[in-house]
């Protein structure tokens, strides 16, 4: 039997030691200019700068921000930080599409800072609500066309600006909360001159400011809140901690209003999330509560839990990433897939002895030359093979003490 010695992250959810720009209903938000300011801070402009030739993403704007340079994928998902490519590449689980790509590690109050403002949809200036929403369409008239008497989308209270009209637009719904991109709203006030489906709402006599554009994008992209009471539930405090191998997991929440229930997810890898509980919400009144929940059948190595935070009208948005790892006495590496093929992306595992968080991983071939050399980290690692022939290679892990682990790996064609 093994004995397990945890290592926990404990990290304050809220805005404490930030200076954030933004503030709804008491609690401090941040917006993209924190998150440019932070990536300042963290000499990422070094190479992600407009014009510098090291690297093609920048952050200089909002718009070159969430384009991605290199692959062609979304650099963040609104709402769901753990599945944003932004997120993989700064905790370092995922391999960027650059080979020549350095390492990206941010420290766990940076990336606990950036994790927060995704999940809160991403948005490039403070959250706008309900009434800021209507107020921007009034000032640009489309209340003269908009009337109830018309039989066209309404946006004169939450219930219609919610609710899709019978329009001629088949699938395309006019607001799909938390994705503006697949909205037809934004769709037709978003100054691209392309629209899904109809006319576009942002002619001659009706022109939007970039910003009202943007405060449009940003409200759905934030999950489109009513008000300051439903704004969704902000929790002070979530932490994971080992107790006799088991993980118990602690959370306090410090405005709730409305929320049903907290569902825990739980993952090996820090992604493709699992439900494993659910516990129900105690305090509905705006103040405070605290809960917790013990895991008894946690994994050898990381685990990994998130909370989704579900209100009574069913929507619902995400926690933060907690971490704790059951560590091994013995280090251990797996690799798959095994046999692999030329060039595939190797999922390498590798749980250290304790004290030790990084190591070098060594692609060997069947003489011992050395064909590719990598830095890892505990926990789950992406690594791409070089060009290999058929035959039987190793991959060799070798840490800072001299110690190293071999596993042999087949490779088809
Ligand atoms: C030493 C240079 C360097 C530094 C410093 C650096 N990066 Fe990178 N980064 C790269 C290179 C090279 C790539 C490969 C893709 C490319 O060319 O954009 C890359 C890729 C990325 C990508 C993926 C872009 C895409 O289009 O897919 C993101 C996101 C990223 N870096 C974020 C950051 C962040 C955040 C920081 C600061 C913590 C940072 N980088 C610091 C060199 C750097
Ligand atoms: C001159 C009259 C007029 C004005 C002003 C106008 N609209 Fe419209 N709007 C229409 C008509 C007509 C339709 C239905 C045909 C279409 O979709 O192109 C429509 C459709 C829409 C739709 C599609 C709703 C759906 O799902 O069917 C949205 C969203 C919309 N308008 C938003 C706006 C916004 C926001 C403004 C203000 C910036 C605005 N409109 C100003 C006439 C107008």
């Amino acid at each position: 039997m093994k004995s397990l010695i945890s290592i926990s992250f404990f990290i304050l959810l809220s805005a404490i030691g930030y200076s954030q720009s933004c503030e709804i209903g008491g609690s401090s938000f941040s917006t993209f200019q924190d998150i440019q300011t932070l990536l300042d801070a963290n000499a990422c402009n070094d190479c992600h700068a407009q014009g510098n030739t090291d690297a093609n993403w920048n952050y200089d704007s909002y718009a070159s921000f969430t384009k991605s340079g290199e692959c062609n994928q979304p650099i963040i998902i609104h709402g769901n930080a753990s599945d944003s490519y932004l997120y993989s590449v700064i905790t370092g689980t995922d391999d960027l599409c650059s080979e020549s790509a350095p390492i990206h590690k941010l420290s766990e109050t940076d990336l606990d800072k950036i994790e927060t403002w995704i999940n809160q949809g991403a948005p490039e200036f403070c959250l706008p609500l309900y009434p800021d929403i209507k107020a921007i369409f009034d000032s640009n008239n489309c209340q003269s066309c908009h009337t109830p008497a018309s039989g066209l989308w309404r946006y004169d209270t939450y219930q219609n600006i919610r609710s899709n009209p019978d329009n001629s637009c088949g699938e395309i719904m006019t607001m799909v909360v938390g994705n503006a991109q697949k909205s037809l709203l934004y769709d037709k006030i978003n100054n691209d001159n392309q629209v899904m489906c109809g006319e576009a709402m942002n002619g001659e006599f009706s022109p939007l400011s970039s910003l009202e554009i943007a405060q449009i994008r940003d409200w759905i992209n934030g999950g489109a809140i009513e008000s300051v009471a439903t704004l969704p539930v902000v929790l002070s405090r979530f932490e994971s901690e080992e107790r006799d191998m088991s993980i118990m997991l602690s959370w306090t929440t410090e405005i709730e209003i409305g929320t049903d229930n907290f569902v825990i997810e739980h993952s090996a890898t820090g992604r493709g999330f699992e439900e494993i509980a659910e516990v129900q919400s105690t305090g509905s009144d705006g103040s405070s509560s605290n809960y917790t929940y013990m895991h008894n059948t946690p994994s050898f190595g990381e685990n990994y839990y998130r909370l989704k935070m579900i209100d009574l009208d069913g929507s619902y948005n995400y926690s933060n990433i907690r971490l704790t790892r059951l560590e091994v006495e013995t280090a251990e590496m797996s690799i798959s897939p095994n046999p692999a093929r030329s060039s595939e992306r190797l999922k390498v595992t590798w749980y250290p002895r304790k004290g030790q968080d990084q190591a070098y991983l060594n692609i060997l071939d069947p003489n011992g030359r050395n064909l590719h050399k990598k830095i890892i980290f505990e926990g789950t690692n992406y690594v791409r093979l070089p060009v290999l022939i058929e035959g039987i290679y190793f991959v060799m892990i070798e840490d800072y003490f001299g110690g190293f682990l071999l596993e042999r790996v087949v490779i088809i064609n």
